[in-house]
């Protein structure tokens, strides 16, 4: 049987969009990564996809409009039959053009406990405010910045001795469990309402 295609989105190093492929390609889950989309040429994340052949859409947003990148991001991804975007450390606003196009199907991670800590360096944040609990959130994606509708959470405590780099380590570790597991219910659960509409 066919699995449901998924693309992902990152900006950066790409630990998140490692563990999920490592899992797509031992059959963990319902899904192929089909394509990741990267705003950043030259960003580690381009090389594990070119390490495990996925094949990839890669744009300086200096270069072109918004509302231009995105049209082509979505013709690409129609044409793939993308059905999910996962965004794994992408960091940059999603406009209409996609949230139309995907509609409650963009789902996003970040690094705290929101509504705690939204927006850019949530660990620093976290750190900074000297919480003794932050942790993972994963979200649908709206039209704000880390506002949209909590699908899950996972705490994270922060210890005294802890620096923000060790907490992020911690942090990152529950990320690349949570996140696959989260996509796997997502598509599973999405499968099931069609076959039963
Ligand atoms: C992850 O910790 C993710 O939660 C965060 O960026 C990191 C990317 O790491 N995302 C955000 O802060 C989104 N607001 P990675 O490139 O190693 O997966």
């Amino acid at each position: 049987m066919n699995k449901v295609k998924v693309a992902i989105f990152a900006s950066g190093t790409g630990s998140n969009f490692e563990a999920i492929i490592e899992q797509a390609i031992e059959n963990q889950l319902a899904c192929d990564v089909a394509i990741l989309v990267c705003d950043k040429p030259g960003a580690k994340v381009i090389d594990i996809a070119n390490e495990y052949d996925i094949p990839t859409f890669v744009f300086d947003p200096k270069n072109i409009p918004k509302k231009e990148y995105e049209q082509k991001v979505v013709k690409r991804l129609l044409l793939m039959n993308v059905e999910w975007i996962f965004l794994a450390g992408y960091m940059r606003i999603i406009g209409p053009t996609l949230l139309n196009a995907y509609e409650i199907k963009i789902v996003n991670i970040h690094p705290s406990m929101l509504p705690a800590f939204p927006g850019k360096d949530a660990v620093g944040q976290a750190f900074q405010a000297k919480v003794k609990i932050t942790g993972v959130t994963i979200h649908y994606v709206d039209a704000g910045i880390d506002t949209g509708p909590i699908i899950a959470q996972e705490s994270v405590e922060i210890f005294p001795d802890d620096t923000k780099e060790v907490l992020q380590k911690r942090i990152q570790q529950v990320e690349h469990k949570l996140y696959p597991r989260i996509i796997n219910q997502l598509i599973k659960q999405s499968l099931k309402v069609e076959v039963t509409d």
